[in-house]
C-alpha cells in the first residue's frame, strides 16, 4: 500500500518537491540576517531542491515573525518557534530531527559560515566519500581571521583538549558548520544533549570514530549585523560536554554542572558558617542553619543562570521555583544524613559514610530539582 505514495523510480523525488537537503539556521536575535541568508542560499543552490528550516528561541527581536513572512512566499522556507526553551545544540537537533531530506546542514544564520561550501559538501555525502563533512577553519585553505586573539586562543585551547580527551581526530570539532546524512544523526540523536553550544562535537564524541568525516576548509567571516551569544558560561558547558563524553553518558551534562555548583554551595556553606559563627558569635546551631541557607539561595542561583540557562525561570516564577529548591534541599538533607547514619552503622568509616550521604543528598536534589523546580514546560 506504501508503494503508491513512494516516489520510486518513475516519479524521483525532484519530480514531487521533495527536498533533498534541509538547512537548519538555528537564530535568536537575527532579525536582519535571516533574509539575506535566504537569499544567498537560493542563489547557491539553484536547480537543486532544498528546504530551509529556520529553528528560533521565541527572540525578543521576533526574528520568526521574518521568517514566517518568507515561508508564506516560498515552501522551502519553514519556521520553528520554540517557546520556553533556549540553546543552540537543542535548536539544531530539532531542527535536523524536523526534516526527513537524507541529508541536513547546519549553518549559522549572520552569515559567518560560507554557504558557497554547501553545494561541495552535499556531493562529497551524496557520493558516499562521507557520512559527515565538517567546514573547517583549521585545515589548509580555512581561517578564522575574523576572531579576536581572545577568541582564537580559547577556540584552539577547547580544540586541543577534545582531541586530547575524547580521541578527536577532525582539525576543527567547534565549528558550527557541517553537514551529515539524516539516517545517521538520527541514530545518534538521542545520545546527544541538547544543552550548549557545541553539537558538532557531541556528534563526532558521541559516534566514538564510528562516522566517516570529511572536512572542507572555509574562511570564517564577520557577522553580518546583531552580536554574538557566546559567552563565559560555554566554557563551563564545554568542561561538562567532555566529562559526559567521558564517562560514556553514565553522567549526563546536567548532572555534572549540578554538581559543580554543589560544590561551590559547599564554600559558600562553610564561608557563611566561619563569619556567622567565628567573627558575629552567632551560636553554632544557628549559624549551620544559617549557612545552609545561603548555600542554597547561592545554588539556586548558579543553577537558574548555569544548569538550567535553557529553561532559565523568570520574573515571579523565580520566587516560586527558591521556594521549590529550598523545600527539595531540606528533604534531601534528610536523605543525606539518613543514608550517612545506616552506612556508618554498617561500617563505621566516617569519611566513606559521609561521602555516601552527601552523594545521595545531591542525586536527590538533582533528581528532584529536575521534576518539580526547573521542570519542562
Ligand atoms: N535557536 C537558538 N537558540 N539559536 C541560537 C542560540 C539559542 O540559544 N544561541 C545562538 N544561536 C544562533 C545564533 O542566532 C546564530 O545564528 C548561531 O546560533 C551562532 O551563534 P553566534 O552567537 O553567532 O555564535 P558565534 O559566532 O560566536 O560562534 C559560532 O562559531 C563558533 C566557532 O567558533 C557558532 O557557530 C559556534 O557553534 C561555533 O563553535
Ligand atoms: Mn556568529
Amino acid at each position: 500500500m506504501n508503494e503508491a505514495i513512494k516516489p520510486g523510480p518513475e516519479t524521483p523525488s525532484q519530480a514531487i518537491g521533495l527536498p533533498h537537503l534541509s538547512v537548519v539556521v538555528p537564530t535568536f536575535n537575527e532579525r536582519d540576517n535571516v533574509t539575506k541568508l535566504y537569499q544567498r542560499l537560493v542563489t547557491t543552490f539553484g536547480a537543486t531542491p532544498f528546504e530551509v528550516v529556520f529553528v528560533d528561541d521565541n527572540s525578543p527581536d521576533a526574528t520568526w515573525e521574518v521568517v514566517r513572512e518568507l515561508a508564506q512566499r516560498d515552501p522551502r522556507v519553514r519556521c520553528i518557534r520554540r517557546i520556553g526553551r533556549r540553546g543552540l545544540s537543542g535548536a539544531c537537533i530539532e531542527g535536523i530531527l524536523a526534516s526527513s531530506a537524507p541529508y541536513a546542514a547546519v549553518i549559522d544564520a549572520d552569515l559567518q559560515h560560507d554557504e558557497t561550501q554547501l553545494p561541495k559538501m552535499l556531493s562529497l555525502l551524496e557520493s558516499g566519500q562521507a557520512e559527515l563533512v565538517v567546514g573547517s577553519r583549521y585545515i589548509e585553505g580555512g581561517s578564522a581571521d575574523s576572531f579576536n586573539k581572545q577568541r582564537a586562543g580559547a577556540s584552539a585551547l577547547a580544540t586541543e583538549v577534545a582531541k586530547r580527551t575524547l580521541g578527536v581526530k577532525i582539525a576543527d570539532p567547534m565549528s558550527g558548520f557541517f553537514m551529515i546524512r539524516r539516517d545517521r544523526f538520527e541514530q545518534l540523536a538521542p545520545q546527544l544533549s541538547t544543552q550548549g553550544f557545541k553539537i558538532l562535537l557531541d556528534i563526532i564524541a558521541t559516534a566514538r570514530g564510528e562516522l566517516r568525516t570529511v572536512e572542507v576548509p572555509y574562511t570564517f567571516g564577520s557577522r553580518l549585523h546583531g552580536e554574538s551569544k557566546l559567552d563565559s558560561m560555554v566554557a563551563l558547558d564545554f568542561l561538562g560536554l567532555v566529562l559526559a563524553k567521558l564517562t560514556h553518558d553514565v553522567i549526563s551534562l546536567r548532572f555534572i554542572l549540578f554538581g559543580m555548583v554543589g560544590t561551590t554551595g559547599l564554600v559558600v556553606h562553610l564561608t557563611t558558617l566561619y563569619i556567622a559563627h567565628e567573627i558575629l558569635n552567632v551560636p553554632f546551631a544557628e549559624a549551620q542553619g544559617l549557612g545552609a541557607f545561603v548555600a542554597m539561595t547561592s545554588n539556586f542561583i548558579l543553577n537558574n543562570f548555569l544548569t538550567y540557562r535553557d529553561q532559565r525561570l523568570k520574573g515571579f516564577a523565580i520566587l516560586r521555583g527558591l521556594i521549590l529548591f529550598y523545600l527539595v534541599c531540606s528533604v534531601g538533607l534528610f536523605a543525606n544524613v539518613g543514608v550517612a547514619f545506616s552506612v556508618y552503622d554498617q561500617e563505621p568509616i566516617w569519611w566513606l559514610a559521609g561521602l555516601a550521604g552527601a552523594l545521595m543528598g545531591v542525586v536527590w536534589n538533582y533528581a528532584m530539582s529536575g521534576l518539580f523546580v526547573w521542570r519542562k514546560r
